[in-house]
């Protein structure tokens, strides 16, 4: 068990509510089915953060769906929220409502990958009292302890897990919206995948955008090309610097100078989930197959 996995499961144990920050641009792929694993059992509040760059249509769809799972409540959030502690306290004193009082306060732990914007968020509710932990066996001595009430002790357990990326949509949005590091992708390749996704999506916007107005039936890596050449991003010989077209969407988009985008809907999660599965089991029998074939050859059978 790593680390960070260990000082989660610690953790837990005394935890009445876990709340997971995910981008709203992409809550499935940004979520931790190990968390989703580890903490079963108790009151989830998914934080949809990060809506002032996702669009709003989605996050009501995600919203919906979080909020019809048992014990889960959801909400949308931003760094631009004005009470954000308040309205974080709320819905976890909802979920939790045999917790609070100085006999029992409400222990909450939040989680979230990297870049989802948790820093932000507890710099934010932090004028209150931060105290390190950490003296508890097999808690990081990172951990803090932020007392948003009296009654109401939020833990950060820094060095959350990072989530295996089982569906390969969900690694391309993560890499698009940043919180993949740069020399972990290839930029060329998120980036047409982040084209055709809005090709199919967001056609208006992107043409707004890039000032391109024939966008309708081109394909992703024509778009790229198109928007290279709008923006003068040029190899010498007239060639299109596709590297540089590419980190200008990312950019652009990370940075919601194309829109408000999200850049997946629970049916769609679904569909490329369910399909990972098949890909996996197809991966799982070709490799059983040949494990027999080796085993034949060599007599072992
Ligand atoms: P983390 O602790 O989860 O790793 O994330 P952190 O708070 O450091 O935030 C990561 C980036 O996301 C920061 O931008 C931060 O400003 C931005 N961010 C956080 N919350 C929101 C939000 O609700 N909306 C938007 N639009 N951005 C948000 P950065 O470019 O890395 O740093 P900086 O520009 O703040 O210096």
């Amino acid at each position: 068990m790593n680390k960070a996995r260990k000082a989660v499961s610690e953790r837990l144990k005394d935890i009445d509510v876990v709340i997971e920050m995910l981008d709203a641009r992409l809550p499935a792929s940004s979520a931790n089915p190990m968390l989703a694993y580890m903490a079963k059992g108790k009151p989830r509040l998914m934080l949809l953060n990060k809506q002032d760059l996702a669009d709003p249509n989605a996050t009501q769809q995600w919203l919906e769906w979080y909020r019809a799972k048992k014990d889960t409540q959801a909400l949308g959030m931003d760094a631009g929220e004005r009470s954000p502690a308040q309205k974080l306290i709320n819905a976890c004193r909802e979920l939790a409502p045999l917790r609070g009082g100085l006999d029992k306060p409400l222990r909450v732990l939040i989680c979230g990958i990297p870049n989802v914007g948790k820093s932000t968020l507890i710099n934010s509710m932090s004028s209150r009292k931060i105290a390190k932990t950490g003296n508890t066996p097999g808690i990081t001595k990172n951990e803090q302890r932020i007392i948003l009430q009296d009654d109401f002790e939020l833990f950060d357990t820094p060095g959350m897990l990072w989530p295996k990326i089982e569906v390969p949509e969900g690694g391309y949005n993560l890499a698009a919206s940043g919180a993949v590091g740069r020399n972990a992708m290839d930029e060329e390749e998120v980036a047409l995948e982040l084209l055709k996704y809005l090709l199919q999506h967001y056609t208006a916007e992107l043409g707004a955008r890039y000032k391109l107005d024939k966008l309708d039936g081109q394909q992703d890596w024509q778009a790229l090309e198109m928007i290279g050449k709008k923006r003068g991003a040029m190899l010498p010989g007239g060639k299109i610097n596709l590297q540089k077209a590419a980190e200008l969407v990312l950019t652009d988009f990370r940075d919601g100078q194309i829109g408000r985008i999200t850049l997946e809907r629970p049916d769609e999660w679904l569909c490329w989930e369910k399909q990972a599965k098949e890909q996996a089991a197809i991966r799982a029998a070709e490799r059983e197959a040949k494990l027999q074939q080796e085993n034949k050859k060599s007599g072992r059978n």
